[in-house]
């Protein structure tokens, strides 16, 4: 357990990398790495592409790895062309869905609004959405490191949000694929706001729980998973090999 008590959640986010070899081989490792390590407390989350969703879930049946996905569409379906709903990602096994990476921010314009929509329709689907804030270089340079947190935050959640179908990504976007990490006194205050202000919007905002992610590697895992607030870890790089990944998923307590 978290200091929070809360149980940890480590995510791989795949990206836009994998193909169907990499399903069987790094599904297949982890699977079995799983088996042979039933007391590793973290709950553990792939999420591949979602082309590779359903082979995913069948590679991880009967095991406790969980399969995720890394957006989805805000409508349950229509004239959308080439979008995916949640209820679609359901269907294919998806348990979880990543919703405003700083990669759709940025690449596909997606504003808070939009993350917090999408989240409304993956809780319809009984997907678990894990909502992305973090600040740029830019605005952490001058000081708004918090500020801009908060207020994506506010606007990215969705109004019937209760604590366990809810899960807060902290990814400052200078951090994510660089190798660089804020310093853990950094984390902390950022966590520690989070954390104030759901507990401020939520009666049970104590217990949502708080990944941080950026340049999560099994080097730095153990002393970014064992401060305060930090409740798991959302990792990009790191979780394409199955080794990194399961020693970060081991590195929770
Ligand atoms: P990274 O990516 O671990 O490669 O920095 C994290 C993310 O973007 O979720």
């Amino acid at each position: 357990m978290t200091t929070s008590g809360l149980r940890p959640l480590v995510a791989g986010n795949w990206k836009m990398n994998g193909s169907r070899s990499m399903v069987q081989n790094l599904v297949g490792d982890l699977v079995s790495k799983s088996r042979a390590n039933p007391f590793v407390v973290a709950e553990v989350l792939i999420c591949p592409p979602a082309t590779y969703l359903t082979a995913a879930t069948e590679m991880t049946e009967g095991s406790d790895i969980l399969v995720g996905a890394q957006d989805c569409h805000e409508a349950t379906s229509g004239a959308h062309t080439g979008d995916i709903s949640a209820g679609m990602l359901a269907d294919c096994g998806a348990r979880y869905v990543i919703l405003g990476h700083s990669e759709r921010r940025v690449d596909h314009g997606e504003p808070s609004e939009k993350v917090a929509a999408k989240a409304v329709a993956a809780l319809k689907a009984e997907l678990i959405p894990i909502i992305c804030v973090g600040e740029t270089l830019a605005e952490r340079d001058a000081g708004k490191t918090l500020s801009v947190v908060e207020a994506q935050l506010e606007a990215s959640l969705p109004a019937d949000a209760i604590a366990d179908r809810l899960v807060i990504a902290y990814e400052p976007v200078w951090a994510i694929g660089t190798g660089r990490t804020p310093s853990s006194a950094d984390v902390e205050a950022v966590h520690a706001h989070l954390r104030r202000l759901l507990g401020a919007w939520f009666e049970d905002g104590h217990q949502v729980r708080l990944l941080y992610g950026g340049s999560v590697k099994p080097q730095n895992a153990a002393e970014l998973l064992s401060l305060p607030e930090v409740n798991g870890a959302l990792v990009g790089g790191a979780s394409l090999k199955a080794d990194d990944f399961w020693a970060i998923a081991a590195a929770a307590r």
